[in-house]
């Protein structure tokens, strides 16, 4: 070690060839980068560095090493380069061994390596959208969006929407970390395991090769809670959906014409269906063209939309980057006389193949280039939609340039500095997202914009969510659909779901069925499949499956009110509306092991049917009183209980105590409220809905108390307790 110098909030420790700099920010995360790197420039940040924590000091540690102590967090720094963070207790929670870089002999760019150690127990969650998860096995785990070109099941990896974002959870503690580059890279994790009380424990591990981008790393130390909640302050919060994207989606490739869209939602509205939302995709387009009309088939598009919003339902588009390489084309033009497309290293424009032929790419890491794209959505408010569905955006070309994408020596702009595609390729969906957002934002200052993006990166939540891309039809393929909702969630990305029925093929009723039930409790809840894939819509399965997805859309829209207090939660706190079961308590071993069940919000434990044949299932219960909300039959965890789940629905508990806002019978919000159990309260918040535009009003709190047999509730303010301002409707009495 050559010496310290000593900061705000931590320091700079110089190594013989090298330096380390750790700061404490004030929200309580940590930053370290090796080698000159700061936080900054960073795509993932939202808005500059939050400001060091003055507190955090540097301070030497035992056999010449250096610590920073935090209020939740000590990092220690070995005189060789390790680095160790602790819990505020001395527990390790990760162990940084000095990480390796190669600068290539011709100069450009280093690669680096960094290994890592975790506690035997740890266990590894996040890494964006991964199929195979939640919980990520032993495996190889590759960071670069990637479109598999083909409908997915939980072998295919990577996908979309990749992210440098690990989520460990540990008897010890729960921490995040987040290296801060943009570069392909590779995670190769190895779950450790306990000696059981013979031989030793072997720790987990985690190692990190990245292609380049400065060698530099976040790490936030808390409750799951408290984890995602820093996250949101660092990398921001997410985008509210207006209220109608909470409710039920509607999607096909090839409608066709608008014909075939008022016959699909007729039979919506003869059946009693609730719809909310009806997506055109690239088949309504003037020649697969993004930002044109098929005028014949589509020739009243505005009209068409009026319509639909009377009966309550919006027009969703699809947004696809790619622009048809030919001259006449208004995009085309439009960009050309900008210079808005990405060039190779001679200044041509590269070219790819995309669905309207060659194409050209916008370079959405330039600020003005994403002022032009924003811009362009003025033709799509003018046809009358009112949310957007960007695609495509890995980018995917299908042309051989040996990947699915752009080649790697395609230059950008990134924001001025200058670099290409291997630095670029994994942000190009972000800066889209922030094209079309801020586009809308301008655009339509009175609404909420609604995009919604299949690949991503870090901070992507600020713009919007994501669904899952092209899954495969078949039961691994639901399965795969709530790892993803769920891994997405803890890195941030809180709005997210399936194609209800898979991407290809034609679901058995049976699976259809499942599939709606699941979709009904994540927060896109959307039926859409590909071009020759079987129909989607609820009564193409039979009679018996038209009776049960009618409960369960029923039931998402009696969930409203709790759906948009969600929404209102996850921009205020962090806090994903879908949650692993562990969430409030990650040191209970069984809880982290479960896969099939997750937490809606704090009230609601949902349990899946995700195989064939099942009636009945298994749920790993969380501490407390949870009462199945269709029997009010009670259970106590925690510990696994048997629940029934025959085909009409799956099993969705309620925590005894919770307060939640539905949609009373006259529609207007009531207060269901599960009895808490004797000698104990409960509790609930809710955010009534603002509208669209505005942040929404204060959050309401609610507290739930036993008195004999009966129940009271209370709205708690700051002035003392008062009557909730709705009719309260307790269950679970017995
Ligand atoms: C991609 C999308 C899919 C869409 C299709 C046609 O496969 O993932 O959702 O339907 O393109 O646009």
């Amino acid at each position: 070690m050559a010496g310290v110098e000593p900061g705000p909030g931590g320091g700079v420790i110089r190594f013989g060839r090298s330096e380390l700099r750790i700061t404490v920010t004030v929200n309580g995360a940590v930053f370290w980068g090796w080698d000159g790197a700061g936080p900054e420039p960073s795509y993932a940040l939202a808005g500059s560095c939050p400001e060091p924590d003055p507190r955090a000091v540097l301070e030497p540690d035992k056999d010449g090493g250096w610590r920073v102590v935090a209020e939740r967090v000590t990092v220690v720094v070995s005189r060789h380069g390790a680095v160790q963070v602790c819990t505020p207790g001395g527990v390790t929670l990760r162990h940084d061994l000095p990480p390796r870089w190669w600068e290539p002999v011709g100069g450009g760019t280093a690669r680096w390596l960094q290994r890592s150690e975790v506690a035997a127990d740890a266990r590894f969650f996040g890494l964006g959208g991964r199929a195979s998860g939640p919980r990520l096995r032993s495996g190889s785990y590759r960071l670069w969006n990637t479109d598999p070109g083909r409908a997915f099941g939980p072998e295919v990896d990577p996908l979309y929407l990749t992210m440098p974002v690990q989520l460990v959870v540990a008897d010890a503690g729960t921490h995040l970390v987040f290296h801060d580059s943009t570069w392909d890279g590779t995670v190769v994790l190895r779950e450790g395991e306990e000696g059981a009380g013979s031989g030793h424990d072997r720790a987990g591990r985690c190692e990190l090769r990245m292609d380049g981008g400065p060698l530099r790393c976040w790490v936030i130390v808390g409750t799951p809670a408290r984890v995602l909640a820093t996250w949101a302050s660092l990398t921001g919060v997410p985008a509210l959906p207006p209220a109608w994207a909470l409710g039920h989606h509607h999607a096909r490739w090839g409608f066709g014409s608008e014909q075939e869209v008022r016959r699909v939602v007729a039979g919506y509205q003869e059946r009693d269906l609730p719809l909310d939302a009806v997506h055109l995709d690239i088949d309504h387009y003037d020649g697969d063209q993004v930002f044109t009309v098929d005028q014949e088939r589509f020739p009243k598009l505005p009209v068409l939309a009026e319509e639909l919003r009377r009966d309550g339902i919006r027009l969703v588009s699809i947004v696809d980057p790619a622009v048809k390489a030919a001259p006449g084309n208004a995009v085309y033009d439009g960009g050309s006389a900008r210079d808005a497309f990405v060039r190779d290293g001679s200044g041509r424009e590269v070219r790819g193949v995309v669905w309207a032929g060659e194409s050209v790419f916008p370079d959405f890491t330039r600020a003005r280039v994403r002022e032009w794209w924003g811009g362009l959505y003025a033709e799509r408010l003018a046809q009358g939609f009112a949310g957007f569905w960007h695609d495509m955006n890995e980018p995917t070309s299908f042309s051989a340039f040996g990947e699915p994408t752009l080649p790697r020596s395609a230059r950008h702009d990134l924001e001025g500095r200058g670099g290409d595609h291997r630095e670029a390729h994994n942000v190009y969906a972000l800066c889209m997202a922030r094209a079309g957002y801020e586009g809308l934002r301008e655009l339509a200052p009175e609404e909420r914009p609604f995009v919604f993006s299949r690949s991503g990166w870090a901070g992507m939540q600020r713009y919007g969510g994501t669904w899952s891309g092209d899954v495969a039809t078949g039961w691994p393929g639901l399965r795969a659909s709530l790892s993803l909702v769920l891994g997405l969630g803890l890195c941030g990305v809180p709005y997210s779901g399936p194609d209800v029925g898979g991407f290809d093929g034609s679901p058995s009723p049976e699976l259809y069925l499942r599939w709606f039930q699941l979709g009904a409790y994540l927060p896109l809840f959307r039926t859409h499949a590909g071009l020759r894939a079987g129909r989607r819509e609820p009564w193409e399965f039979g009679a018996e499956v038209l009776e049960h997805a009618r409960v369960a859309l029923l039931e998402r829209r009696r969930l409203l009110p709790y759906w948009v207090t969600l929404a209102y939660l996850a921009r205020r706190t962090g806090a994903p509306y879908v949650r692993p079961v562990w969430w409030g308590s990650p040191e209970d071993r069984a809880l982290r092991g479960c896969e099939d069940a997750f937490l809606l919000g704090d009230a609601l434990l949902v349990a899946p049917v995700l195989d064939p044949g099942v009636k009945r299932r298994a749920v790993q219960l969380p501490r407390g009183r949870w009462y199945d909300t269709v029997t009010e039959e009670a259970y106590e965890g925690p510990g696994q209980v048997y629940v029934n789940a025959p085909l009409s629905r799956i099993p969705v508990l309620a925590r005894a105590g919770a307060v939640i806002p539905v949609r009373g019978a006259d529609g207007e919000v009531e207060l269901e409220v599960w009895a808490p159990a004797r000698g104990r309260t409960g509790g609930g918040l809710v955010v009534p809905d603002a509208g669209d535009g505005g942040d929404g009003p204060e959050t309401e709190r609610y507290v739930a108390r036993r008195q004999g047999r009966s129940v009271v509730v209370t709205r708690e303010r700051e002035g003392g307790s008062a009557q909730p301002p709705y009719p309260v409707r307790v269950r679970g009495l017995g």
